[in-house]
């Protein structure tokens, strides 16, 4: 499943002043095993165009190896389809500095600004379980009251936030949304790495059912 040229032209005019670098689409089936909502690309996905395919995206494998699924079974997506990025200094070994591009997480706009593109995959992927990963996903589909370390784990079931004029409304449609943290979180906090097992036990059991 690939969204409409159009929709991705518009998505990418929308963030052209903003400080952001290249365009990833989402990628996977149209009916997947599950669909899978990150943050936004990084250095390696703007060059070679794949979802999760830098050092997150190692992580997101060893994720998808434990509930027994490969890449191409899953429809991997994020809430902003650019690199989000800020200029920061590199201190290097012969203690010159160089200027260079570091992550940063997307602003509220930058999401808003994409909102139509991951709207369009929700409507169009047939995935039993939307999982979210890290905060960004779950409050870009669930709304600002949600917090990763308190609804991780837990299926909800009920609409998600859908981009209008204005802002967000909420669909008619009832999704199962299954929250779980950024495969990135361990890089900061070895100890997410048992709490995202737990998770996969949860969802493992979630997904033999459907
Ligand atoms: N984080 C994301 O959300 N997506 C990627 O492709 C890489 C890291």
């Amino acid at each position: 499943m690939k969204i409409p040229e159009s929709l991705a032209k518009e998505g990418r005019k929308k963030l052209a002043d903003y400080p952001v670098e290249g365009f990833v689409y989402g990628s996977g089936p149209q009916n997947p095993a599950m669909m899978l909502v990150g943050e936004a690309p990084g250095e390696t996905e703007i060059h070679n165009g794949i979802p999760f395919s830098g050092r997150a995206g190692k992580e997101l494998m060893k994720f998808l190896e434990k509930l027994g699924l490969q890449r191409e079974e899953v429809y991997i997506t994020a809430s902003v389809r650019s690199r989000p990025y800020r200029w920061g200094e590199k201190k290097e070994r012969d203690g010159t500095t160089t200027k260079r591009k570091y992550n940063r997480p997307p602003t509220a706009k930058e999401i808003y600004a994409h909102a139509p593109l991951l709207d369009y995959e929700i409507d169009h992927v047939n995935a039993p379980v939307i999982v979210t990963l890290g905060n960004i996903g779950l409050r870009r589909l669930k709304g600002k009251d949600y917090k990763i370390t308190e609804s991780h784990g837990q299926l909800i079931q009920g609409p998600v936030l859908r981009a209008d004029p204005d802002g967000y409304s909420w669909t008619e449609k009832e999704y199962r949304v299954f929250p779980t943290f950024h495969p990135a979180s361990v890089f900061y906090n070895r100890s997410l790495q048992d709490k995202i097992n737990e998770d996969v036990e949860t969802l493992r059991n979630i997904l033999a059912e459907t």
